[in-house]
């Protein structure tokens, strides 16, 4: 497999303040994989994301996407990548339409407008302004203008945070959907749930630094000896609101 995102001894000190944000950080993504980066509020995710997006500068280490740097290869790095980032609202005073176009127009291949916004089931609000959706339907507007260009990785900050669980899972499965058309995804999250079902990979991070990294299975693994969980139960909370509110997404899908 070819590497798409190499890391090396990332480190970032934000200048006025000289916090270290992100301390010694390696890591490597691979072609077609999603990777999650985990950890408590304040550890050092979305700096990480946000040099690696090239909004950012380190203070130092090395990275490479897709073999190319941002000090060489911005021009050829920006139409390879899409994103969307933590708390956002400076497209509220745009329509669901104008944001998705605004996007294609950075790209040189994009998918049609009308048939992405269908996809994301968002064919009926395609004139509404941004200030006036859900948080829910906000997050599927920024998902679909991360991806309108095609991009080879895209880059996701919480990208559900503050979804239900229908919209949630319907997001799951969206990305899953990107992954199976060959698309790599670094994103982080604070549900583990979602690491697990959408991770291959993942990197815990605590105060700047990695401290454990590897598939989900292999974490939990090393990490207990023996198993906690007790009895499984016959379904769970979540389970009730989704076939509650009508979703159409059932558990065996994923289990
Ligand atoms: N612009 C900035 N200037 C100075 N310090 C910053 C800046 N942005 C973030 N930090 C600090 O860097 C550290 C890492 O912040 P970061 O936003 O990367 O964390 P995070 O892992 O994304 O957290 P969260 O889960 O809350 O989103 C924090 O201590 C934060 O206060
Ligand atoms: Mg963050």
């Amino acid at each position: 497999m070819t590497s798409v995102i190499e890391v090396k001894s990332l480190r970032k000190v934000y200048s006025r303040t000289n916090k270290v944000a992100v301390d010694d950080v390696s890591f490597s993504v691979q072609e077609g994989e999603c990777f999650g980066l985990l950890g408590p509020n304040g550890a050092g995710k979305t700096t990480t994301l946000e040099i690696l997006q090239g909004l950012r500068k380190p203070t130092s280490g090395e990275i490479t996407l897709f073999g190319y740097t941002w000090q060489k290869h911005e021009t050829q790095l920006r139409g390879l990548m899409g994103g969307v980032m933590q708390h956002n609202n400076l497209y509220d005073k745009l329509k669901v339409k104008e944001c998705v176009e605004l996007f294609a127009s950075f790209y040189q291949n994009y998918t049609p407008i009308l048939e992405l916004l269908e996809r994301f089931n968002l064919l009926e609000k395609k004139d509404a302004w941004l200030s006036e959706l859900s948080g829910g339907q906000k997050q599927r507007v920024f998902l679909a203008m991360a991806v309108v260009g095609q991009p080879r990785l895209v880059f996701l900050d919480e990208p559900t945070t503050g979804l239900d669980p229908t919209s949630r899972q319907d997001f799951w499965h969206i990305i899953k959907d990107l992954k199976e058309s060959g698309t790599c995804i670094l994103m982080t999250t604070h549900y583990m749930d979602e690491a697990e079902f959408l991770c291959d990979n993942l990197a815990i991070i605590n105060s700047g630094k990695i401290i454990e990294a590897g598939r989900p299975n292999d974490i939990i693994n090393r990490t207990f000896e023996a198993p906690i969980i007790k009895e499984p139960r016959k379904a769970t909370l979540n389970d009730v609101f989704l076939k509650l509110t009508g979703s159409s997404i059932s558990r065996e899908s994923y289990a």
